[in-house]
């Protein structure tokens, strides 16, 4: 069995995961190293979203194991309270709750892990968490005040409410304004750099992927087509990939060898 290194945040062990009698994962194993942002790529229902739940136990996967940190949750295995504390999440659609101020759903995570904590402690905690995000001006806001890339932010905020070791963000950038979608690219590397914190994201936003990928998994019929590094990826002269990094038809080749897959040994 592989001795799984220090530097070792997360690793996912032949998950298989579906809805119902429907398997749309069959067999997706890859890493997570300290610091760094590993990227979740595919086409559109390739089960991006499928994989985030299931990793983060929001849905019960058929068969394979979880480790976070060290400790490994079987298929049927909720995570426990522990881990939970150390891992953020930003959903694909923000999830803000509208009758709550933007503190106050910044506050959440905070309310429901340590409930005993003084208010002015949990304020000021937030008061923190939104002026790393760039938004301690919207404090007392509602979301609806708020424009889309700020409501991204304000989920951010609540998503590193609890300093997480590890943030998973689906889609972060998706829907936002080439600027808004910048920033909050460098968002996300400033918070990798000011708070050492790994991240798990994933995006079709090809412009987002070349400024913070570090390491991807591209996911194909239920299997890792590729995992590598963002060079690797550009590099590859795998159609799909080619296809993908490139947004366009790879060039035919004369015989019939077509392509290396020597990644797929
Ligand atoms: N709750 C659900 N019940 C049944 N099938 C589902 C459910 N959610 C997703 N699926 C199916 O699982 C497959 C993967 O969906 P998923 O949302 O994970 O894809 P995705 O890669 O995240 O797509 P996108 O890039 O569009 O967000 C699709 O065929 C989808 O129809
Ligand atoms: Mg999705």
């Amino acid at each position: 069995m592989e001795v799984q290194s220090k530097n070792t945040i997360l690793r996912v062990d032949h998950l298989k995961a579906g809805y119902g009698g429907k398997t749309v994962l069959n067999d997706i194993s890859f890493d997570v190293k300290k610091g760094e942002i590993r990227m979740i790529l595919g086409s559109s229902g390739c089960g991006k979203s499928t994989l985030l739940n299931n990793i983060l136990k929001l849905i019960k996967s058929q068969s394979g194991t979880i480790t976070y940190f060290g400790k490994t949750f079987g298929a049927k295995e909720g995570l426990d309270s522990e881990t939970r504390m150390r891992t953020g999440v930003l959903f694909q659609n923000g999830a803000l709750l509208s009758d709550l101020t933007v503190a106050e759903n910044a506050m959440l995570p905070l309310i429901r892990s340590m409930p005993y904590m003084p208010k002015s402690q949990m304020e000021a905690i937030v008061a923190d968490r939104l002026e790393k995000v760039h938004l301690l001006d919207a404090f007392h806001k509602y979301p609806s005040e708020l424009s889309g890339g700020m409501k991204k932010r304000a989920a951010l905020a609540r998503a590193i409410a609890l300093k997480p070791e590890l943030l998973f963000c689906d889609e972060p950038s998706t829907g936002l304004d080439p600027v808004t979608a910048r920033s909050l690219d460098e968002l996300l590397l400033e918070l990798r750099d000011t708070l050492g914190v790994s991240m798990v994201i994933v995006s079709h936003e090809l412009e987002s992927i070349k400024i913070i990928c570090d390491r991807f998994v591209y996911l194909q019929d239920g299997y890792v087509l590729m995992d590598g590094t963002l060079q690797q990826g550009l590099d590859s002269e795998n159609p799909t990939l080619w296809n993908f990094f490139r947004r366009e038809c790879p060039p035919e080749k004369d015989n019939n060898e077509y392509y290396h897959f020597d990644f797929l040994d």
